[in-house]
């Protein structure tokens, strides 16, 4: 074996904490909870937890506008809850990491309390205050993310503050050292603690450019896209100085034993590489969120896969994401057949794999009412879609009252079917969604080239999604079939010749391959070549 680091070969899991399990019966997920189901993911196989922020926080924007960097949010329980989860998650071999979310605060953090209090506070400068515009109108045109204009008045000191999100996230200024160093300080103390790395929210936000020109009109803008669309966000993301800013938090991390750094980043592939920096001093893995938004088709994710492992860095080390608590859920967008199909492609691919909580049950995009809506995207600007509430429903534990999240009415409705899309249920049998994940997991565990070989395409004029895995002597063969029709591809002679690791109905395991590969419906499978 190649000397890998740990989260190379390891599959990521993201929890949700309100919505992954409840101890108290507040109808909201808590630390406790997650600590009593570690071992549930011990058994699914994943390596790894992240966890969405878990802060102190008034929870405008659910835990992503933190008023305590340092503190535990009582309603996800008490500093000694995370150190028990902590030591029980490590006994197991589970890594666990932290939501890190330095672009901005809460304005009820006390360093923003005190830079609002008056233009000579000693914090004034630690978040972006500028003068009205002549008309008294905001300094610039920036939009923010949640509707409306980027600028907040704040009418004691006659200026405004930007906030990228909501006017309750206002933004830290990454450009004051002091920031800088307290954000630092921050890290040291849950790396200290013995966190074992971190996603970073909105990574590619965190510098602006320091002269505040308008953002440029997006003449691509439709009537139904998010209004911050309405302009491109050339000043307000993706500045070069960010880099500079990602290598500090990177240094920080390298001041402690094999810990990870991720970066969320929703940019364009060639932009998106930039962020393993320069001599791979940024994040160790840039979220890649391409499967997201690329349509459903053979041809588009080859190609698509391919872009990706041409752009990567040398010694960039790829990854990939089917969904997270922003983004609709995956069997919604493609359908529960095809939803197993996606999970063969996610564990297949080279690369760390992250799955998001809930995914391996399949759980489809649930439908809010909207007395129940609860995200302030949604509320700010509703009607066009953007609610995220939808996947963000409780886990389906089982198919008693509350399906076994709470013993009380969950702070989100739960998702349609889980009376039956549950663990207890799924757990039972062998040919579900559930035991394909873990049949998966399984499989990477056991076979080099699927953990950390190297990627080969095989190219097809067929709909179907076929490639090369390889380690040394080790070949595996994943072919997938994304369309509900039955299909079959034949290789020319003696190349093909091997037994079926992982098949998605969990019927043809060892069945033995040559020549050609069949496949039903919604079928994929993985094929062990036999050594040449
Ligand atoms: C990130 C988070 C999202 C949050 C936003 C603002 O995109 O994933 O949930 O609303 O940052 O913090």
């Amino acid at each position: 074996m190649k000397r890998t680091h740990w989260w190379q070969t390891a599959v990521i899991y993201q929890i949700y904490p309100r919505s992954f399990q409840d101890s108290n019966g507040d109808g909201v997920g808590d630390l406790a909870g997650i600590t009593s189901r570690l071992g549930y993911l011990s058994e699914l196989g994943v390596d790894a937890i992240w966890i969405s922020p878990i802060f102190q926080s008034p929870m405008k924007d659910f835990g992503y506008d933190i008023s305590d960097y340092r503190a535990i949010d009582p309603l996800f329980g008490a500093m000694e809850d995370f150190e028990t989860l902590l030591e029980a998650a490590h006994s197991r071999g589970l890594k666990v990491l932290l939501d890190f979310v330095p672009n901005h605060s809460s304005d009820q953090h006390p360093w923003f309390i005190g830079s609002r209090s008056s233009r000579t506070n000693p914090k004034r400068d630690w978040y972006i205050w500028r003068d009205p515009a002549p008309d008294g109108g905001p300094p610039n045109n920036w939009l923010s993310e949640f509707g409306g204009s980027a600028w907040e008045f704040d009418g004691k000191t006659g200026q405004y503050y930007y906030h990228a999100f909501l006017s309750s996230q206002p933004d830290l200024n990454w450009r004051n050292r002091e920031v800088v160093d307290a954000m630092h300080d921050v890290l040291r103390f849950w790396l200290d603690k013995g966190v074992d790395g971190f996603r970073v929210d909105v990574i590619w936000h965190l510098i602006k450019d320091s002269a505040f020109p308008d953002n440029p009109p997006n003449s691509d803008y439709r009537p139904g896209k998010p209004p911050h669309q309405k302009v491109v966000p050339l000043y307000t993301t993706d500045l070069p100085e960010v880099h500079d800013v990602i290598a500090g938090m990177r240094r920080v991390v390298d001041e402690f034993d094999d810990r990870l750094l991720i970066g969320e980043i929703y940019l364009p592939l060639e932009r998106l590489v930039a962020y393993y920096g320069r001599d791979l001093d940024g994040a160790h893995l840039p979220f890649n969120f391409a499967l997201l938004n690329t349509p459903w088709d053979a041809r588009k994710i080859a190609q698509l896969i391919s872009e990706y492992e041409a752009a990567l860095p040398r010694g960039g080390w790829p990854n990939w994401v089917l969904g997270n608590h922003d983004q609709p859920r995956i069997a919604g967008r493609i359908g529960s057949p095809q939803a197993a199909v996606a999970a063969m492609l996610l564990l297949t691919l080279r690369g760390t794999p992250t799955i998001y909580y809930g995914d391996e049950l399949g759980m489809p995009q649930a439908h809010i009412p909207p007395e129940r809506v609860r995200d302030p995207f949604e509320k700010n600007v509703p009607g066009i879609g953007v609610g995220r509430d939808g996947s963000r429903t409780p886990m389906q534990w089982d198919a008693t009252e509350n399906a076994g999240f709470s013993t009380s009415e969950p702070w989100l409705p739960l998702a349609e079917g889980w009376k039956s899309a549950n663990v207890a249920n799924l757990r039972e049998d062998g040919t579900s969604i559930l035991n394909l994940y873990r049949r998966l997991m399984g499989a990477r565990r056991k076979s080099a080239a699927l953990a950390h070989g190297g990627y080969r395409p095989y190219l097809t004029e067929q709909d179907l999604l076929i490639y090369f895995r390889e380690f040394e002597d080790e070949r595996v063969l994943i072919a997938l079939n994304l369309t509900h029709i039955d299909s079959a591809i034949t290789f020319p002679p003696g190349q093909i010749v091997g037994s079926v690791l992982v098949s998605i109905f969990g019927d043809r395991d060892g069945e033995h391959v040559a020549d050609t590969v069949v496949l039903r419906g919604d079928e994929g499978v993985v094929i062990k070549l036999d050594s040449v």
